[in-house]
């Protein structure tokens, strides 16, 4: 282990990230009684300009009025380029600010972004007299927001998690894609002729790179990696082999742009009892082999070492921070 110690993040349940745009109030308090973890209000890419004020007007009124309790609360303000980002961040914190558990920032593209925020935020908060400190969720969505990846998640105290914004990635890397978040079949890897000339297809995952670096940035910083948007909202096994890809990789949630997305999100993020109960066995398992001196043992037939032990502490972590949500 190294001498440098991760801090972790203020750890919240986060396996799916409803997206609400601002300039549809009658979607509100549905999400506040949705099942997802976290709701994050748009102010951003869904809001035209000419609604971009109301927009804004609409989120502060909901984030003073509804009960949100149970939710992790974000608002994704507009980018360091427009000039809507001071407004958003000020009007929202000055006038709800003890509501908003967590700013969004997207098209993050260096460190000093998030500087510029960090400094608006605080000088509000301290004007205000605000006790709870805002979180930040960066969108990893750009060229140079995934160079300067590390950076970015090394910026500030704030920073609670980075998300993959596969869209605007998209758009800025020149991909070529064809859904949101889906694949590519031009991405694709042809085996050798077989002794019949036959060749298979071997479907790639063209995000692999990208998401699995933001996860490295964020695990190095103690933050939550979350993979963004699926754009098929009609095709549930498509989110669902998206989100498994990415909690392979390591990632703790997805955002759902629908509603019908917070269930597969919920469920592909949620360890299952078996794993549970597995996990819990290793443990006891690995208290037993310490107190006979040892640092492995088999197993179920394999082996499992102290690594084994930290995995199944995460595994059993994340399902006491379910059971407490269900709780209430
Ligand atoms: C999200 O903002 C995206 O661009 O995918
Ligand atoms: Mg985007």
């Amino acid at each position: 282990m190294s001498f440098h110690t991760v801090e972790q993040a203020t750890p919240r349940l986060h396996r799916s990230e409803l997206a609400v745009p601002g300039n549809q109030p009658r979607f509100f308090e549905k999400a506040a009684a949705s099942a997802a973890d976290a709701i994050f209000l748009d102010l951003e890419d869904s809001i035209a300009p000419d609604d971009k004020e109301q927009a804004r007007k609409n989120v502060i009124e909901a984030l003073n009025d509804i009960d949100w309790s149970g939710k992790t609360v974000t608002v994704r303000i507009n980018g360091l380029d427009t000039h809507y980002m001071y407004r958003d961040v000020i009007d929202v914190m000055e006038q709800a600010g003890r509501h908003v558990d967590m700013i969004m920032i997207p098209k993050v593209g260096t460190a000093a972004d998030v500087y510029a925020i960090d400094m608006l935020v605080t000088q509000v908060e301290d004007a205000m007299g605000l006790a709870k400190r805002v979180g930040f969720s960066h969108i990893i969505e750009t060229a140079l927001g995934m160079a300067n990846v590390d950076a970015i998640a090394g910026a500030s105290r704030r920073n609670e998690a980075l998300h993959f914004g596969v869209a605007d990635y998209a758009a800025s890397t020149r991909a070529r894609t064809t859904n949101i978040g889906g694949v590519n079949p031009d991405y694709v890897v042809l085996t050798d002729a077989d002794d019949a000339g036959e060749r298979a297809v071997h479907w790639g995952d063209m995000w692999h790179y990208a998401i699995a670096r933001m996860v490295i940035a964020a695990r190095a910083h103690g933050l939550r990696p979350l993979d963004g948007p699926f754009g098929d909202l009609k095709d549930p096994d498509g989110y669902r082999a998206a989100a498994h890809r990415a909690a392979a990789l390591g990632c703790e949630g997805k955002w759902a742009i629908h509603p019908s997305q917070i269930a597969l999100a919920n469920e592909v993020f949620s360890p299952s009892e078996g794993e549970v109960t597995k996990a819990r066995r290793i443990i006891e398992a690995m208290a037993e082999a310490a107190k006979q001196g040892r640092g492995a043992v088999a197993f179920d037939g394999r082996l499992i070492d102290i690594a084994s032990i930290r995995q199944a502490e995460v595994m059993v972590r994340k399902a006491e921070l379910i059971a407490a949500g269900e709780a209430g």
